[in-house]
């Protein structure tokens, strides 16, 4: 399962990206936002912190027309920014007529804002690259967002669709485990959700023990070696 970060900030990217665990970056207009950044500059930077690292990463950059023709309009010219950036366009009909326009210009889109099984189908039978369910959104609802992984898991496979299914709006680590366990092909994090990863509260014990005894035990070599 490919790790990507969901932010619009690069610190936090190189951060990530020093692991050796980033396999790519989604935005989205709120995330982008946040940044008080020049869109293009910060899509473009985020490429060039990438690809230090690995050459077969994807960024996602949301499209912010409604109609088909400015998806596929601002699609275009996203796709120059770097031959990694991935077009993201929003579950709607004309987002789907969109995907297929920039598909025939062998652009790839990332289908967001997916909130059932159809709309996976469809993001499917139009050719997506990556469908993003957002399974923290639906949880806020009082709904089980990772049913809705397991669904499309489920058709995708019955039909051998192509497309990545990726784990959007992710809350904690738990929603990680449950993607991997789930075969999600990718799922997209906070990089706080990131951080969390690495930790356990009985690894940092267990290394605290192992470095106080080999402490003492060197001290004692020594104490030994002095006497
Ligand atoms: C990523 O592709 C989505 O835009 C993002 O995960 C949404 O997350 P949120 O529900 O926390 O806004």
């Amino acid at each position: 399962m490919e790790i990507y970060l969901d932010t619009g900030n690069v610190d936090e990217i190189r951060k990530a990206a020093e692991t050796g665990m980033l396999s790519g970056v989604t935005t989205n207009p709120t995330l982008i936002a946040k940044e008080g950044r020049d869109f293009k500059q910060v899509i473009t930077e985020i490429a060039r912190i990438l690809e230090r690292h690995t050459q077969s990463f994807t960024v996602s950059a949301e499209t912010h027309s409604t109609d088909a023709d400015g998806m596929v309009k601002e699609g275009i010219e996203y796709a120059k920014y770097h031959k990694n950036v991935i077009v993201k366009v929003p579950m709607t009909r004309d987002g789907i007529i969109a995907v297929q326009q920039l598909g025939k210009r062998k652009i790839r889109c990332n289908v967001t804002l997916c909130f059932s099984p159809n709309q996976a189908l469809l993001a499917a039978k139009a050719g997506a690259y990556i469908v993003s369910p957002f399974v923290g959104r639906i949880d806020d609802h009082g709904g089980e967002g990772m049913e809705l992984i397991e669904q499309i898991r489920e058709i995708y496979d019955n039909y051998e669709f192509a497309t990545k299914i990726l784990v959007a709006s992710v809350r904690h680590p738990g929603h990680v485990r449950d993607a991997a366990l789930l075969g999600a092909d990718i799922v997209t994090l906070p990089a706080t959700v990131f951080e969390q990863l690495f930790a356990h509260p009985l690894t940092d014990k267990g290394l605290e023990k192992f470095l106080a005894d080999y402490r003492k035990s060197q001290a004692a070599l020594e104490q030994g070696k002095r006497a």
